[in-house]
């Protein structure tokens, strides 16, 4: 049968790094705050010019190159934002034009912090089909520069981080299913009346204004993301404990079946919950929200590639995903490395 294997893995944060104490000079919070609360103590923040295809860029070529591969090998590239370098065309098109890969298929998707395992699904059933045998899939984020940097903003603030994370996925006759490598499946989900609990409104063709952005929409800070934290807390840690259940059931296996969970890193006590709730042993999720914050669409390729470097990721290994974001969106997914 044919099916998607994840050949290559890459990764790339920008060099800044703005530690908890660095937010306390601008910012009414305090390290305490912020760890105790979510388990984060330093984010990295893109410099001024380098904007989300750039960091695309680096993760791009760092997975083209693990998985002994040139761009020009491509056949599509699967793009994963919500801090796009422009309201439109889609990123994917300007990081295509930086791989200089022009012609091939590109696809932006708004999933937000499930972007990476749409995106894997959509892969996977493009190659499933014999449509494509090899993506880019790539999920970036540049939030720096759309935050609220006064106390109005802090909550959502001090989760961001920028940073990108890729991978390439292959088409491969999967001969032995027991043991090969290869994405098994998983499952996808949305809940539209979630949609104004973590969104940024402006701009926007809903604002029921003649201009898109205007002085009072700037001054009302739409353009800036508006969340509901607890709401949306206690949905994360519901849906993604709901959805990795269901993915591990449809497929046969059981928590101590699988040797790794990655889970999208929003706040460690979200993680903590979804692993306590399912019996997950605390050595079994690989989390990074401590160094890089919550990169969203870039989380779960970006943990990938920091296990693999670490020596936590191996091959053969049965590995499950999960996330939950704005949308709300979530779901889970499971794959042999
Ligand atoms: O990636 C997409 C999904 N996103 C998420 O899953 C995020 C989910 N939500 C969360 O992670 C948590 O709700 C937060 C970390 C955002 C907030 O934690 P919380 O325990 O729910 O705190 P809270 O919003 O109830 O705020 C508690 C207090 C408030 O003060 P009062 O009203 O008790 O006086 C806030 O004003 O903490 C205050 N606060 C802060 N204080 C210092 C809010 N943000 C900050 C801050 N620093 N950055």
């Amino acid at each position: 049968m044919l099916r998607a294997e994840i050949i290559g893995v890459g990764s790339y944060v920008p060099e800044r790094v703005l530690t908890n104490f660095d937010m306390e000079k601008f910012l009414d919070t305090s390290d305490e705050w912020i760890r105790k609360r979510t388990g984060i103590e330093q984010r990295h923040w893109a410099a001024v010019g380098q904007s989300t295809s750039d960091l695309a860029l680096q993760a791009s070529q760092d997975a083209l190159k693990s998985a002994g591969l040139s761009a020009t090998d491509l056949d599509m590239i699967i793009f994963a934002t919500l801090t796009p370098d422009h309201f439109f065309p889609g990123t994917g098109c300007f990081l295509q034009e930086k791989l200089g890969v022009a012609g091939i298929a590109t696809l932006d998707i708004r999933q937000q912090c499930t972007g990476f395992l749409y995106g894997l699904s959509i892969a996977d059933h493009f190659i499933r089909c014999g449509t494509y045998k090899k993506i880019l899939l790539v999920g970036s984020e540049v939030h720096s520069s759309g935050l609220d940097r006064t106390t109005r903003g802090r909550d959502v603030t001090v989760l961001f981080g920028d940073g990108s994370g890729a991978v390439i996925l292959s088409a491969k006759e999967v001969r032995n299913p027991e043991k090969d490598s290869f994405v098994l499946g998983g499952e996808l989900h949305a809940d539209g009346r979630g949609a104004k609990e973590l969104w940024v409104p402006a701009p926007g063709s809903a604002l029921g204004r003649a201009d898109r952005v205007d002085h009072e929409v700037l001054e009302a800070g739409l353009h800036y993301p508006q969340m509901n934290g607890k709401k949306v807390f206690i949905a994360a840690v519901t849906k993604m404990a709901e959805s990795l259940t269901n993915c591990l059931e449809e497929h046969g296996v059981t928590v101590q079946d699988v040797d790794r969970f990655f889970f999208h890193q929003a706040n460690l006590r979200i993680n903590d919950a979804v692993a306590e709730q399912l019996s997950i042993p605390r050595e079994k999720v690989f989390n990074t929200i401590q160094k890089f914050g919550n990169t969203t669409a870039a989380t779960i390729p970006l943990g990938m590639h920091e296990a693999l470097k670490a020596g936590e990721l191996k091959k053969g290994m049965l590995v499950a995903l999960a996330a939950f974001g704005s949308g709300y969106t979530w779901g889970a997914s499971l794959l042999r490395y």
